[in-house]
């Protein structure tokens, strides 16, 4: 089994109209090297309760951690090995870049410190989208920052974002074009996903046309070599992220800092989902008032913020998980983990999603989503979504 470690960094020289994660213009809050304090307080607090030695992948997401200095992320790195989590070229190190948030000289302190994988939020080379969702940079900043990285032939993502307000198929295509150009390899296909009553609610594309643009997707990545190794991810052969991957196929992970969610599938009978405060006064409220010991991963929080999974919530997540990959379920790893009669009752209800044309299976007992099944997954989760009450051992 892997374990990851995910570091949150909240920082962003602006705030994209559309973005709902824990993240502030950087002057609005602590500046970054007190907030990196409390990173290392708070990951010296509990790495007595996770498993040590080499790590499997470490992943600074945020917000925009190429916006803040680099010797700040080196020094984390650092500090991580010194409690004993210890990062070499076995491990995953991912970084999530801004487009025109990069230069040599912190791209040198990435390299000496081991990140040997970065995540660029292109989003769209259309300059009047970027523009229309406030986002900060344009297309040409977009082009040089993957010019560069590809200039240190290291291995990169980027994030490509549909179904925006107005945006059209031929500019979607347009954005493929991109990635047939500079064939990063991995790419991250987002369809923009915003809450009832968001203002660009208002302006959704109809379904219709985010299902042609699913459609156009599919193709050209698939034309220019990519497999769809999960719902939104695309990447060359053997290029899967991993420390997404730990997410998908049930796997524990840490995560440090702001709105971090962790999983420590060990405590209890189903393992324990914890997450810090989305809000960086009650983040630092926490970390500054944190007790001498803990006894398990997420104890100090309060209960609002941990859940002690029960089987049907576990079993949701695991099938939920597992089939938004294209390795799919495997009935036998269920059976292992939750036994035979539950896994009798999972295989029926897969076949019975499968009779519609929405699951398939291999030979060995693996079931996925067809294309079909992708387009309305929400059905097949309906299906797959369990109530207390309704498992038991
Ligand atoms: C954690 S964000 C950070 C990325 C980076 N700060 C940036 O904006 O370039 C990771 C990705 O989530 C996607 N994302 C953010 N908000 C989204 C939304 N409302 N709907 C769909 N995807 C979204 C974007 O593609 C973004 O690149
Ligand atoms: S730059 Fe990225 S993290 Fe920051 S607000 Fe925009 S989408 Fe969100």
């Amino acid at each position: 089994m892997g374990f990851g470690i995910y570091v949150h960094i909240p920082y962003c020289l602006q705030r994209c109209t559309y973005c709902d994660f824990a993240t502030y213009v950087h002057s609005e809050i602590l500046p970054p090297h007190e907030y990196f304090s409390l990173l290392k307080k708070e990951a010296a607090f509990s790495a007595h309760l996770f498993p040590k030695g080499s790590l499997s992948t470490l992943y600074f997401g945020g917000g925009t951690p190429s916006l803040v200095d680099s010797e700040l992320i080196v020094d984390l790195i650092q500090n991580l090995n010194n409690l004993g989590f210890k990062t070499g070229p076995e491990t995953e190190i991912t970084l999530e870049i801004n487009p025109a948030t990069l230069n040599p000289q912190k791209m040198e302190n990435y390299l000496k410190a081991g990140i040997n994988r970065f995540s660029v939020g292109a989003q769209t080379f259309s300059d009047s989208l970027l523009k229309s969702v406030n986002r900060e940079h344009n297309s040409r900043q977009t082009r040089e920052t993957l010019s560069f990285l590809k200039s240190y032939n290291v291995n990169y993502s980027f994030d490509v974002l549909f179904a925006l307000p107005g945006q059209s198929l031929d500019d979607l295509g347009r954005d493929l074009d991109e990635v047939s150009k500079f064939k990063p390899q991995h790419v991250s296909p987002y369809c923009l996903t915003v809450p009832e009553g968001h203002p660009l609610s208002k302006v959704r594309l109809s379904e219709d046309l985010q299902v042609k643009m699913f459609e156009l997707i599919d193709r050209r990545l698939k034309q220019a070599g990519y497999q769809q190794y999960e719902i939104s991810n695309y990447c060359l052969p053997g290029r899967e992220s991993r420390h997404n991957t730990l997410y998908w196929t049930d796997q524990a992970y840490w995560g440090v800092g702001l709105s971090a969610h962790s999983y420590a599938p060990w405590v209890g009978q189903f393992g324990r989902r914890f997450w810090n405060p989305p809000s960086i006064g009650a983040y630092q409220s926490l970390i500054g008032g944190l007790p001498q010991k803990t006894q398990s991963p997420g104890s100090h929080l309060p209960e609002s913020l941990r859940e002690d999974l029960l089987i049907h919530q576990s079993l949701t997540d695991y099938c939920h998980t597992f089939l938004r990959t294209d390795s799919g379920l495997s009935l036998d790893h269920l059976e292992t983990k939750y036994g035979e009669p539950i896994a009798l009752k999972i295989a029926a209800i897969l076949k019975s999603q499968a009779d519609l044309g929405l699951v398939k299976t291999d030979d060995e007992a693996r079931y996925s989503l067809t294309t079909e099944g992708k387009l309305v997954s929400n059905q097949v989760y309906a299906a797959l979504t369990f109530l207390e009450g309704e498992i038991s051992l």
